[in-house]
């Protein structure tokens, strides 16, 4: 351990501890002005905006290029080193075009924040001395680069050599003529391009698909996990009147730290698609959800279920009402070998669903469609398909023609064109719930917009069944479901209280 001074106040830190961490930790959290420093990347000492005074050193020091030294005395906010900060930043500013009205990075904007609090000086440079480059240049699929508005602090480049070993990005030229570019007949295109637009401590990257949506102090934020695979990053949901227009990865160091990938910001679409399921439909007729038992129980439901099939798309909340539903009836997971893709060494799984740990955790097993496809042929009352499309797999369709299936879904597609009566369900982003990811790990989804049409929480529609059977310990709220879950599970930890990161079973709980 070492021990050092920092603005008067003495700390102790580890050895080998960063100055630039250790001057956070006596700031109270507040990090030393930067554009550079990034925690998960090397470091490259480029910007020199953490200029800090360190006593019986000559000149100022970077911080995030110096290692503590016990008995080092350090001074961040003397006059000397605000006025560093102050000259650098007017350096940054020279060429900068200041065009924030215009700029989707302005309200997050690390160029305006640290002006604020650091710079406040008047611009020397006129408008028209400005050196000019290019601007709005597509180079990859999602990310479209102004070259004005760079700081050169090569966060970007050292995200393609360091994290995804890609390498496209590079800075060519010198002086106030150099410049980020991908190489001549390259793109920015791997799987997780779009972190590059997080990173980027200024508008110079910004994301094609966000672009010009919405400024982003109207935005309002949800913690959720991403849909996209079985690895669960956690993510944060940004969204206005009940509409989502991005979604960011939320750190947390056990699963994705602080990246997501493009494949997985881009799962919010499905849930304002076209496609979605609005309204009970019975008998082929959009209907009221009054009239959902009745129309249930016509079709034979009142003795209980012949067959339930579960997806790994839907909560573990869902699952285990589902399990509760069938009361001894035969429960499928599905379909095993639906939802798989190509795995990447980072984050994401082949495996594109969220929960499939959810179905092993509560004993329910999946097969192929022939399994599934037998299963249904057996079953001699209704059936309940739960999520996911297994009427995709022709001999599941096969199966099920001419049933009588009750399909609790979120899109019209060929389980719902099959089914005679059809629910509505609700998507993650519009209900809460549980997923547990490839490692075990139970993470908490918050709701954050509203849900679709008249679509209802699945956990409701389930216990609305239950009374449908003529079942009475059908529960009335969420919290129920989840505190008969934790009992069932033989949890210590209370669902009702999810830990911010999560937690494995019997692991580790924080
Ligand atoms: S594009 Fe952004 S992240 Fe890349 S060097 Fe410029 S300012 Fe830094
Ligand atoms: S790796 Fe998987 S969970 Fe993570 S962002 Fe991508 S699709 Fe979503
Ligand atoms: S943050 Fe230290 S030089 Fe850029």
């Amino acid at each position: 351990m070492a021990k050092l001074t920092i603005d008067g106040k003495e700390i102790e830190v580890p050895d080998g501890t960063s100055l630039f961490d250790a001057c956070r930790d006596a700031r109270g959290g507040e990090a030393l002005p930067h554009f550079c420093y990034h925690p998960d990347l090397s470091v490259a000492g480029v910007c020199r905006l953490c200029q800090v005074e360190v006593e019986g050193m000559p000149k100022l020091t970077i911080a995030c290029n110096t290692t503590v030294r016990e008995g080092m005395v350090v001074h961040t906010r003397s006059e000397k080193v605000t006025r560093a900060s102050t000259q650098i930043l007017e350096m940054h500013l020279i060429n900068h075009p200041v065009d924030c009205p215009i700029c989707d990075q302005a309200g997050e904007c690390g160029l305006q924040d640290q002006y604020m609090k650091y710079g406040l000086y008047d611009a020397e440079v006129e408008m028209d001395d400005k050196v000019n480059k290019g601007k709005a240049e597509v180079i990859g699929p999602y990310v479209i680069l102004d070259q004005e508005r760079c700081v050169l602090c090569s966060r970007c480049v050292r995200f393609c050599n360091e994290i995804t070993g890609t390498g496209e990005l590079g800075i060519f030229n010198r002086g106030d003529r150099a410049e980020i570019g991908t190489a001549p007949g390259t793109e920015l295109d791997n799987n997780y391009s779009m972190n590059t637009v997080d990173i980027c401590p200024v508008g110079a990257l910004t994301s094609r698909d966000f672009r010009f949506q919405k400024r982003v102090w109207m935005l309002k934020a949800a913690s959720s996990v991403c849909p996209g695979c079985a690895t669960g990053c956690n993510v944060r949901i940004d969204h206005e009147a009940g509409k989502i227009y991005r979604l960011k990865p939320r750190y947390n160091p056990e699963v994705n730290g602080r990246w997501m990938c493009d494949k997985g910001r881009m799962t919010y679409k499905t849930v304002h698609a076209d496609n979605r399921l609005g309204d009970p439909v019975a008998g082929g007729q959009p209907g009221t959800w009054a009239a959902v038992p009745g129309a249930v129980a016509d079709l034979g439901a009142r003795e209980g279920f012949a067959l339930v099939v579960a997806s790994p798309q839907q909560s573990l909340e869902e699952m285990y009402l589902l399990k509760a539903l069938a009361a001894g009836s035969p429960v499928s997971g599905g379909l095993s070998d639906a939802d798989r893709g190509e795995k990447d060494a980072l984050l994401l799984d082949g495996d594109r669903t969220p929960n499939r740990r959810g179905l092993a955790l509560l004993d329910i097993a999946q097969g192929d469609g022939t399994a599934l496809a037998a299963l249904i042929n057996r079953a001699t009352g209704t059936i309940l398909i739960h999520g996911g499309d297994p009427a995709a797999d022709p001999e599941v369709a096969a199966a099920l023609d001419g049933k009588a299936l009750v399909y609790i879904g979120t899109f019209d597609n060929a389980t719902a064109a099959l089914a005679r009566v059809v629910l509505p369900g609700a998507m993650w982003a519009e209900k809460a719930g549980i997923f547990v990811n490839r490692d075990g790990r139970l993470q908490e989804f918050k709701q954050s917009v509203a849900r679709h049409g008249n679509a209802r929480e699945d956990w409701r529609i389930l216990a609305e069944l239950m009374a449908v059977c003529g079942r009475e310990d059908a529960p009335g709220t969420l919290k129920a479901v989840r505190s008969e879950l934790a009992v069932a599970l033989g949890l210590e930890t209370d669902l009702n209280r999810m830990p911010e990161r999560g937690f494995v079973p019997g692991g580790d709980v924080r």
